[in-house]
C-alpha cells in the first residue's frame, strides 16, 4: 500500500523536491465495534485505530511531511516540545533521516514508554521542570534564535499531514462520518480532521461532513472553559495542556461543523479506557480513551445516534503508558509451578 505522502499526494504540500520519506504511517485500520454499538444505540460505530501507525500515534502522519519538508529544506536539526507522542515520532523520523533531535518534555508527566521511544531512537531529551505550555514556550524561542527546526503542530505541514486521516476514514466509508470523536489536547488533531474533510469535499470525494466532537479532559479544559489553565491536571498526560496552540482551530471545527468541545473526568477517561480494551479488545492510551468517554457522555446527555455513522479517534496506543494499565487492571495471578493450582484458577 502507498503510504501517505504519495497516496495524498494532491493534498499535501509536497514537491517534485520533497523526499519520499516514510516508514509506514498511515493506513490505519478503522474497525467496527461489535459490542458498544448496540449499548450506545449507534447506527454504526467505528474506532479508527491511530496507535497503529510506526510510533503507536498519529503523530507519524504530520511529522512525516514536517520531516520531509525539513530535509527539503536543508534543516540539519528538530526539535519539539511534547507530552510524549510528538517527541517518539519525532526521535523516529529524524533518525530516519539522520537529522539531530531535540526535545523538550515537561518532567515527570510523560509515560516512560514515550521517554523509552525518543530516547532509543538517539533524541536529545531534555526533562524541564514545567509543564507542557511552558515546554512550548521554550521551544518557540529556541527556534526563533537558532537553525532548528520546529515540528510541533505549530508548524503547518504537521497539520497538513494529519488530515489525512480524515480522508481515510472518507474512503473507507464512502463518505464522512455523521460524528466524529477525538481527544483535544494541543488541539492540532481536531483542526487537522476538519480540514481534511471540508477539503475531500470540496474535491468531491464525500458529500457529507461530520459534526466535530472534541473532548478535553476537565483538569485541562481550556477551550471549554474558554481561559488558560495556568496548571492543568489529568491522567491522561498526553492531553494535559491548558493553553492550546490551535484553540482557534479547535473553536472554528466546532463551530462550522456545529459540533461541540465538552470535557470529560479522569473517572470517565479510565471507564472508557476500560471499557475499550475490555469490550472490544482495543488497547489505547488514556488520552485516546477521552473520545470514547466523549461518545458516552454525549448519549448519556440526550443525543440520539440511532442510524448515524459514527467514528470515534484513538489517537495512541495502551503500550505506552503501562503504569496506567497495570493500575487500571485485574491483577496477575500468581502460582507455583503446580497444575492442580492452575487448575484451580481455570477451573
Ligand atoms: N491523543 C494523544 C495520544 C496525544 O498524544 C495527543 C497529543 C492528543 C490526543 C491530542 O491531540 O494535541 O492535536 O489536540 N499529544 C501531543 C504530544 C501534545 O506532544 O504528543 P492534539
Amino acid at each position: 500500500m502507498t503510504r501517505i505522502l504519495e497516496r495524498y499526494r494532491d493534498f499535501l504540500p509536497i514537491t517534485a523536491a520533497t523526499p519520499a520519506i516514510t516508514i509506514g504511517e498511515g493506513d490505519t485500520p478503522l474497525v467496527r465495534s461489535r459490542k458498544l454499538e448496540k449499548e450506545l444505540c449507534c447506527g454504526e460505530l467505528y474506532f479508527k485505530l491511530e496507535g497503529c501507525n510506526p510510533t503507536g500515534s498519529f503523530k507519524d502522519r504530520g511529522m512525516v511531511v514536517a520531516v520531509a519538508r525539513a530535509m527539503e529544506a536543508g534543516s540539519e536539526a528538530i526539535i519539539c516540545a511534547s507530552t510524549g507522542n510528538t517527541s517518539a515520532s519525532a526521535a523516529a523520523y529524524g533518525a530516519h533521516c539522520g537529522l539531530k533531535v531535540f526535545i523538550l518534555v515537561p518532567r515527570g508527566n510523560i509515560a516512560l514508554g514515550k521517554l523509552a521511544q525518543a530516547l532509543v531512537c538517539g533524541a536529545r531529551v531534555i526533562g524541564m521542570d514545567g509543564n507542557f505550555d511552558q515546554c512550548l514556550q521554550m521551544v518557540r524561542t529556541l527556534t526563533q534564535r537558532h537553525p532548528i527546526t520546529l515540528v510541533n503542530s505549530l508548524n503547518p505541514h504537521r497539520i497538513e499531514g494529519q488530515k489525512t486521516a480524515a480522508f481515510e476514514i472518507a474512503d473507507a466509508l464512502g463518505q464522512a462520518p455523521d460524528y466524529l470523536f477525538l481527544p483535544v489536547g494541543n488541539a492540532g488533531n481536531i483542526t487537522a480532521y476538519w480540514r481534511g474533510f471540508v477539503q475531500y469535499r470540496e474535491a468531491g470525494r464525500t458529500g457529507n461532513l461530520p459534526r466535530m466532537m472534541g473532548f478535553e479532559a476537565e483538569g485541562a479544559a481550556a477551550i471549554v472553559h474558554n481561559k488558560v489553565i495556568e496548571k492543568p491536571e489529568t491522567i491522561a498526560t498526553a492531553i494535559r495542556i491548558g493553553n492550546p496552540a490551535s484553540w482557534q482551530g479547535a473553536v472554528a471545527a466546532r463551530d462550522e461543523s456545529g459540533g461541540i468541545i465538552d470535557c470529560v473526568s479522569d473517572d470517565e477517561i479510565l471507564k472508557a479506557y476500560r471499557m475499550l480494551a475490555a469490550k472490544e479488545g482495543i488497547f489505547g492510551e488514556p488520552a485516546s480513551a477521552a473520545s470514547l468517554a466523549g461518545l458516552i457522555k454525549s448519549v448519556r446527555n440526550g443525543l440520539s445516534l440511532t442510524n448515524r455513522k459514527v467514528v470515534c479517534v484513538i489517537t495512541g496506543n495502551g503500550l505506552k503508558d503501562t503504569d496506567t494499565a497495570l493500575k487500571q487492571a485485574p491483577s496477575l495471578i500468581e502460582v507455583p509451578a503446580d497444575l492442580a493450582a492452575i487448575e484451580q484458577v481455570v477451573l
